[in-house]
């Protein structure tokens, strides 16, 4: 579905992604970890497609379409969809309204109300928050919400959740886990879960694991990689990788 070929990627003209590849296929999930400033938010606005970050070399294709040049919205209209790390705000804009555009296409006005409300319910999203400007002084947790109501709503093929599950209390993070793993079954789509969790596999259960970093996946494995991460760190890791390369 999804395929990273030896990705090079520049913020003003700062090289972050350096040779990074990825290959995911349908109905998989993969958990990215690494340290702080790695690049792995990077990586989730380069496939969405952000302004600003240069891809330098390489390829992103997505169900083998390359996807370098296209726009957010170009890449959302395909599937692809990313929960941010740090949600926006959007003053002046009711969280009504806001879906009610970014659904326009896919729900007809009539049983768009409806699906909303559905979805809050699921997520226990107060219904007032929709007539609220969209994320203005909700809480970190709450923000999350919205983004999963995005997500369920959109239905989209290939999910990026970056940090996802930070700041959640236990109860949300598990109704949050809940609403994806059922979204997973149902659609048979793919995730990305960026994450610092290392209890991250009491909530969902990955395909693989990825190591990032600096801007490149030092290491892929199967989920008990995170045990080890968890007792050692990531510095046991990185020297074995740096050994290897030497
Ligand atoms: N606009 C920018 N200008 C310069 N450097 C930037 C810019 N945006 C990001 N970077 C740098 O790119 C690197 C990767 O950042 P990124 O946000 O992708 O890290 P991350 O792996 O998501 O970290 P965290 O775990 O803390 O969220 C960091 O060193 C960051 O400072
Ligand atoms: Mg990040």
């Amino acid at each position: 579905m999804l395929e990273i070929k030896n990705l090079y990627v520049k913020i003003k003209n700062n090289l972050i992604i350096k040779g990074l590849n990825l290959k995911i296929k349908k109905n998989e999930i993969h958990v990215i970890m690494g340290p702080n400033g790695s690049g792995k938010s990077t990586l989730s606005y380069i496939i969405s497609g952000k302004p600003k970050y240069i891809i330098d070399k390489g390829k992103i294709l997505f169900n083998k379409k390359l996807i370098n040049n296209l726009s957010p919205y170009e890449i959302s209209k395909l599937g692809i969809f990313l929960s941010f790390q740090y949600p926006i705000e959007i003053n002046g804009i009711t969280m009504y309204i806001f879906l009610k555009n970014i659904l326009k296409n896919k729900y007809k006005n009539k049983v768009l109300f409806k699906k909303i409300y559905k979805v809050c319910k699921k997520l226990n999203i107060n219904k007032n928050n929709l007539y609220r400007y969209f994320n203005v002084g909700f809480s970190g947790g709450e923000k999350k919400k919205n983004e999963i109501l995005q997500m369920l709503l959109l239905k989209p093929k290939l999910v990026i959740l970056d940090e996802i599950d930070s700041g959640l209390d236990i109860d949300t993070l598990n109704l949050i886990f809940k609403n994806i793993n059922k979204y997973k079954k149902k659609y048979k789509c793919s995730l990305i879960i960026i994450t610092h969790n290392t209890n991250i596999v009491k909530y969902i259960n990955p395909n693989y694991v990825h190591i990032l970093y600096n801007g490149k996946i030092i290491k892929s494995s199967n989920k008990n990689i995170i045990y080890n991460i968890d007792k050692y760190g990531y510095k046991k890791i990185i020297k074995n990788e740096n050994k290897k390369n030497n």
